[in-house]
């Protein structure tokens, strides 16, 4: 297949939401939990999580444009600037993928997916009580992209959860014996599966490789 910009364009609109989702690959998947003062908590998914240094760790995701649907998760961070992000496992994908439906305000995806609410050392928006591994973030800069209106939401980590079992002397975190999930697209859930591990790659210790055919 190739598409050139027209064919993608003049594409029909689903399609081209679903190929142009899934082209970048496998994206994490995460529950951002976030707390209203007037209408409680609220839950949603978010494949845009990324991390935008280390230190100090800060973590970033992309809303989607503020117009006539409201977004929740985006209204509560800005009323409080706090939120927590929790990983997604196998064991609750489609729990998770629900609470991307557009509840009214006021009704928590907490309760209407089944999910916990967790609080833990004082943070005032809950944890997911079922992710093994979870943030605390801090709101620390907004930044509109002009070119679409879609916002990124820059915070930093005030607390980090995971199992011990989980990372190894280095700092890994083993994603596949958490049994974390990836996204493709909108709808698409995969396993992981690690493959390999390789040392950090200098220079003079690139392998001999010969071309790939
Ligand atoms: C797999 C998946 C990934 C999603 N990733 C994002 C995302 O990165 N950014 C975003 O704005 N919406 C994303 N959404 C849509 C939100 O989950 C959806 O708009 C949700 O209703 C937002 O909830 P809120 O209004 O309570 O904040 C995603 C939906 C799905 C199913």
């Amino acid at each position: 297949m190739h598409l050139s910009k027209s064919d993608i364009l003049d594409m029909n609109r689903i399609k081209r939401l679903n190929i142009i989702n899934s082209i970048t690959g496998i994206k994490p998947a995460n529950l951002i939990a976030t707390k209203s003062k007037e209408y409680g908590t609220n839950l949603a998914i978010f494949s845009s999580v990324v991390h935008l240094g280390s230190n100090p760790p800060y973590i970033g995701f992309i809303t989607r444009p503020i117009g006539e649907v409201p977004r929740h998760t985006y209204q509560n961070i800005q009323e409080n600037g706090c939120y927590t992000i929790n990983h997604v496992h196998q064991d609750f994908i489609e729990q998770a993928h629900y609470t991307s439906a557009k509840i009214e305000t006021g009704v928590s995806e907490f309760d209407i997916c089944g999910f916990t609410e967790e609080y833990l050392f004082d943070f005032p928006v809950p944890f997911v009580a079922e992710s093994k591994i979870k943030m605390a973030i801090k709101l620390e800069e907004i930044i509109p992209i002009k070119i679409n209106g879609t916002i990124m939401v820059i915070g930093s980590i005030e607390h980090l959860i995971l199992p011990d079992s989980l990372v190894n002397e280095k700092g890994y975190i083993n994603l596949e014996e958490a049994q974390n999930v990836g996204i493709a697209g909108l709808n698409g859930y995969y396993a992981l599966q690690k493959i390999g591990e390789f040392p950090y790659a200098r220079p003079n210790e690139v392998p001999d490789f010969k071309v790939v055919k």
